[in-house]
């Protein structure tokens, strides 16, 4: 069977020379006669690998001299906890409310401390974020830090902005990390699940700014504290290896074909034209408020169930996969990553224009 479109919020779509690259790699890796899944993290060969992923991704970043690239695992779950445990230490921190992920993060930070919510849209159904300059005042001037989620996955809604803040900010950029051009550098914690646009599931990126590691709580268990892990390079165990040599690969494809400017417009351009489709007439209706539409994954419905279901089914007959909601919100979402085709989306505007003239 050949391949399909995958429209996966993640694991996701990848790009397909990595894969065929990947293919490769896990039987004979360059020329040494073992796959890279059977090589040990501590040869030569694999430390390169890790050292051009590390450079690679502060490079993408902007973060390679100011912050300490960790690849962990446990998923950006772990970061929920892990954060606060390491930072909060007691004293209050701002969190930012849009959607399940971040409802998540608050119930591990409050384990830790206090946790202060300057904005929710809990009650319009995780609908928005908020806008620019309408929260910031609200954050305590003592607040350790202040955490958002950049895209929340689940509805489709996004931060079209960096907040601008004086006290450290931390972001869990999980589904819209490297997806355009924005101020890493401005944030103090930025952690991702891979699983999106960095490559495979089983690793979670963390970059923490250098000059915060003093601040961590040192008498945690060895394996939870950041400073285990900057010490060592990400080498105190044993880390993931494979996912590590594929992010290093989406990196240098990511380099190669325009960086993030150039995935940036390609996610709009994309973006653009599933939202034209379901603005352009009235059997589609958009999920989200306006401004705070996601370029990775729009969320829409047909305003009937049974409608959308029959969407997604068919639309999976059809070599699109992937189109239906998440399980706890129901209706149609498009996750649409860096390594999503274009040829993809228009297969997807034709199939809901078709769709549309059957089922309107
Ligand atoms: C924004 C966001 N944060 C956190 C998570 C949880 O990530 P993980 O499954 O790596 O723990 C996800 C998963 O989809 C996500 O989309």
């Amino acid at each position: 069977m050949s391949r399909i479109h995958n429209f996966s919020a993640g694991p996701a779509v990848l790009p397909e020379s990595v894969i065929q690259e990947a293919q490769q790699a896990l039987w004979n890796f360059q020329d040494t006669g073992l796959g890279l899944v059977e090589m040990s993290h501590r040869s030569k060969v694999f430390e390169a690998v890790a050292a051009s992923a590390t450079e690679r991704l502060g490079r993408l970043l902007g973060v390679g001299d100011t912050h300490h690239i960790l690849f962990l695992q446990g998923g950006a779950s772990s970061q929920f906890f892990m954060v606060p445990m390491n930072l909060l230490r007691g004293g209050t921190a701002s969190y930012v409310d849009t959607g399940v992920w971040s409802a998540k993060a608050i119930k591990e930070a409050q384990r830790f401390g206090t946790v202060d919510v300057p904005f929710s849209s809990k009650s319009a159904g995780y609908d928005r974020v908020p806008m620019a300059g309408s929260w910031e005042d609200r954050v305590p001037s003592d607040a350790v830090y202040v955490h958002y989620t950049s895209n929340n996955t689940v509805a489709g809604t996004q931060f079209p902005y960096v907040p601008d803040l004086a006290v450290p900010m931390v972001v869990d950029a999980s589904s819209d990390i490297l997806s355009r051009t924005w101020d890493a550098a401005a944030h103090d914690i930025i952690y991702a699940g891979a699983q999106k646009n960095l490559g495979p599931s089983g690793l979670t990126l963390v970059a923490v700014k250098k000059d915060l590691v003093d601040r961590f709580d040192p008498d945690l268990p060895t394996m939870l504290r950041y400073g285990t892990h900057i010490a060592k390079d990400s080498m105190f165990n044993t880390p993931p290896t494979f996912p590590i040599y594929v992010v290093e690969r989406v990196c240098k494809w990511i380099e190669d074909n325009g960086g993030l400017p150039a995935m940036e417009a390609r996610n709009r351009a994309q973006a653009a034209k599933v939202y034209a489709a379901i603005d352009g007439t009235d059997f589609w209706c958009g999920k989200t408020a306006v401004d705070s539409r996601s370029i990775m994954n729009p969320t829409f419905t047909t305003g009937s169930d049974e409608l959308d279901t029959t969407f997604w089914k068919s639309a999976a007959e059809q070599g699109l996969s992937g189109l239906k909601g998440h399980r706890s919100v129901g209706g149609l979402r498009a996750s649409m990553y860096n390594a999503l085709p274009d040829a993809a989306v228009d297969a997807l505007v034709d199939f809901m224009a078709e769709f549309e003239r059957t089922h309107g």
